[in-house]
């Protein structure tokens, strides 16, 4: 084409493309920059513009490393995380939600009625349910990573007075399927707000809380491994989380137990809970590979 026009640009851009390119490569590219040069028309994106938004993604890229991942976050601000999680999610199963960065690779086990709480001086949460196939047939040997926020807000990892491993756990289920843990309810917290990203919410006036959640990883041999999140129903940003995360599959609700009514047996702290806690139950449905 040997005269480029704001017209011809596109199609321009989608001849370059080799005869070997990967055709899912074609078809992904093919559509992006359809997109993005429909954007940069629609709005008649200037060169300021330009280049406020090169400076933006460079101060992402400044800021990221092994473990801080800006360009995530931006994602997750931007809800395209949230999006492919759903355009992959199947109705059958529990709804997959964001990972986040603050899941570490490997957890320490924790025993099926075992506790995370610790030391930590906060009221009791029982978690518990089963994981199953959408037949609701248990599923034995399942293993759950377990992950969330201490009650200052803060997860392990920002946080030099925690253990590494504090808040996370591996849990694998028996032939019943069942898992059970005593923890402290998670509270709500903020993301990242000192780069780029916090910038970001500042000129769209908007806010960086998260309702709060629990973190789960289930997986199973012969099952889609599932990455997702449960939120406490009565949380102030439950309709506002700034990943957007939630899904109503996914919201539980809290029951306030007395105190004297603790399980007896079969939990790390059985026998040593007298005064008032929280119980849940939440099923963690997985769907065939
Ligand atoms: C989290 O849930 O831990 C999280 C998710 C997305 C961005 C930041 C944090
Ligand atoms: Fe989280």
């Amino acid at each position: 084409m040997c005269n480029v026009t704001k017209d011809n640009i596109t199609e321009a851009f989608i001849r370059y493309m080799g005869p070997d390119t990967d055709p899912r490569l074609r078809e992904v590219m093919t559509s992006l920059v359809r997109h993005l040069h429909a954007f940069a028309r629609e709005v008649s994106l200037t060169h300021d513009e330009w280049q406020q938004g090169i400076g933006f993604l460079e101060q992402c890229g400044a800021i990221s490393d092994a473990e801080r991942h800006e360009f995530v976050l931006l994602s997750d601000v931007l809800g395209l995380s949230s999006l492919v999680d759903m355009l992959h999610n199947r109705p059958e199963g529990t709804s997959s939600s964001v990972l986040g960065p603050f899941h570490i690779s490997v957890a320490p086990p924790l025993a099926v009625g075992g506790d995370l709480r610790g030391d930590f001086d906060a009221p009791v949460l029982l978690i518990e349910g089963v994981v199953k196939d959408p037949e609701g047939n248990p599923i034995p040997g399942a293993t759950l990573d377990i992950w969330q926020t201490a009650p200052n807000g803060l997860y392990s990892s920002q946080d030099p007075e925690q253990d590494t491993y504090s808040f996370h756990g591996l849990q694998t289920v028996g032939a019943d399927g069942y898992y059970g843990f005593t923890t402290v309810r998670p509270v709500e917290y903020q993301v990242p707000t000192d780069g780029p990203i916090g910038a970001f919410f500042a000129a769209t006036g908007r806010h960086a809380w998260r309702p709060s959640h629990l973190h789960f990883i289930a997986e199973a041999e012969g099952f889609r491994p599932l990455v997702t999140e449960v939120f406490a129903a009565d949380d102030p940003y439950l309709d506002q989380d700034t990943v957007f995360g939630v899904r109503e599959d996914l919201v539980m609700r809290y029951q306030a137990m007395p105190a004297g009514s603790f399980p007896e047996a079969g939990f790390a702290l059985s026998g040593k809970v007298a005064e008032e806690y929280l119980r849940v139950a939440f099923d963690l449905t997985l769907v065939p590979a």
